[in-house]
């Protein structure tokens, strides 16, 4: 029989070198990944992020805060407070809250006839036991966060009846996670309504807010854990084809340094995650998962009540100065206790450093926000950013 040629040794050696190479290096690549999973503090392959979204999730229902958060002091007559997307969810709740505790408060809504129908609904509410006895007025302006020129608009026609503002609520904001959407200006839609356009708002009204030291209070997301230091290099503005969930956990990241860099300027800013709350939010969904999130809803999610105790928390809750900060360093159990007696109803201070962490669960719950988004350095960059994208209509605007 005639002998197979062999094959020479040395060319198996080398094809089995390659393969141990292969092997190897695909094994280190896996070791990394997972090293980086667990060490990364934020961004969508971190264990961090969804320990802290899986935990937030459990809890929401169980957690709830069952309770009607009050301001301590006594609001003034005169006190204004805006709140965006006023009408429904979150929004309506925290304005109906405001309302009750006495502010005169002005509900921002793309569409006035909803805004109107919400407060007919807050008026219906005027025999609740919590009520103050000093009735604030409440006014629809309309606002339409998807287009610049609006909240220029918006804030001119709030000049020319009000020459005050002591709360700014930014709460109005969309998730559509599988769609791609754009601004009138072109910008990626949650980055122009959940961020940009509220930046605006917030600079054309900065010099109100600081004559009457007023606060600016940012409804944000624990899904701004879903941004990753490593892809920050600045926003990037215009990132086509970009996953539109990641864009909400962007715009969401953008609202909580925008808070810090608020701070930084000498602005009293807090920013909140109100838990998961059931609510319109998610209207861009396809019609049966809104359904399912309904069902599923009702039995683990907050509802906006609930939801809007955390806004309300951060809304109301004094500021501790530095001197005091030992002295409420630790969220006091009082402010967990049912609503009723308002001397019961202690609200803990904030302390400096707990001004840096996100506010859960009506403040009595701090996550304290990766290093990164907590930079200086960063922080002010996106400012700047922000500042450029704006400024034309920070120029059109007779307010700023
Ligand atoms: N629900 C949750 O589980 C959850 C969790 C974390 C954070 N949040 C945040 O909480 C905030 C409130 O959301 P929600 O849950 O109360 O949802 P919602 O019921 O959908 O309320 C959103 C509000 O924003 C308004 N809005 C949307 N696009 C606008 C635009 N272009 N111009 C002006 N207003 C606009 C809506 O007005 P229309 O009624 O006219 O659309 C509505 O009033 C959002 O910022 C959201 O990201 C919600």
């Amino acid at each position: 029989m005639p002998q197979r040629p062999k094959r020479p040794n040395r060319a198996r050696g080398e094809k089995s070198t390659l393969w141990l190479v292969f092997l190897w290096s695909g094994f280190f690549g896996v070791l990394a990944a997972v090293w980086r999973a667990i060490i990364a503090p934020s961004g969508p392959f971190s264990i961090r992020t969804w320990f802290h979204i899986c935990v937030d999730v459990a809890r929401a229902r169980l957690a709830a805060p069952s309770w009607n958060v009050r301001p301590l002091e006594q609001v003034t007559e005169r006190a204004v407070a805006i709140v965006t997307g006023g009408n429904s969810g979150i929004g309506f709740e925290t304005a109906r809250g405001l309302w009750l505790a006495g502010y005169n408060v002005i509900l921002a809504c793309r569409s006035e006839n909803r805004g109107q129908e919400a407060c007919k609904q807050i008026l219906e509410t005027e025999r609740h036991p919590s009520a103050s006895a000093k009735r604030g007025t409440l006014t629809v302006l309309p606002l339409d966060l998807s287009e610049l020129s609006s909240v220029v608009a918006f804030v001119e026609r709030y000049h020319q009846r009000w020459k005050t503002l002591d709360l700014l609520v930014l709460n109005a904001g969309i998730m559509s996670p599988f769609r791609y959407e754009e601004t009138a200006q072109g910008y990626e839609a949650h980055l122009g309504v959940n961020h940009l356009a509220q930046y605006l708002l917030v600079r054309l009204l900065m010099d109100m807010l600081e004559q009457r030291r007023g606060r600016v209070v940012l409804v944000s997301s624990i899904l701004a854990l879903l941004a990753d230091d490593l892809s920050w290099h600045g926003p990037q503005w215009s990132r086509q084809g970009q996953w539109p969930f990641m864009a909400y956990g962007w715009s969401k990241a953008y609202n909580y340094m925008l808070s810090l860099e608020l701070q930084r300027r000498g602005l009293d800013a807090r920013c909140v995650h109100p838990g998961e709350v059931r609510t319109e939010v998610v209207r861009r969904l396809p019609s049966w998962v809104q359904r399912a999130y309904t069902w599923i809803g009702s039995f683990v999610l907050r509802t906006p009540a609930e939801g809007a105790a955390t806004v309300l928390f951060a809304c109301f809750a004094p500021l501790a100065d530095d001197a005091d900060e030992r002295a409420v360093s630790t969220p006091s159990k009082s402010a967990r206790t049912p609503s009723g007696n308002q001397s019961e109803q202690e609200v803990t201070a904030l302390t400096v450093a707990q001004r840096e962490a996100l506010i859960l669960d009506a403040g009595t719950r701090f996550l304290a926000m990766p290093l990164w988004m907590r930079a200086p350095a960063n922080t002010q960059q996106l400012w700047m950013l922000s500042e450029h994208a704006v400024e034309p209509y920070l120029r059109t605007s007779t307010g700023s």
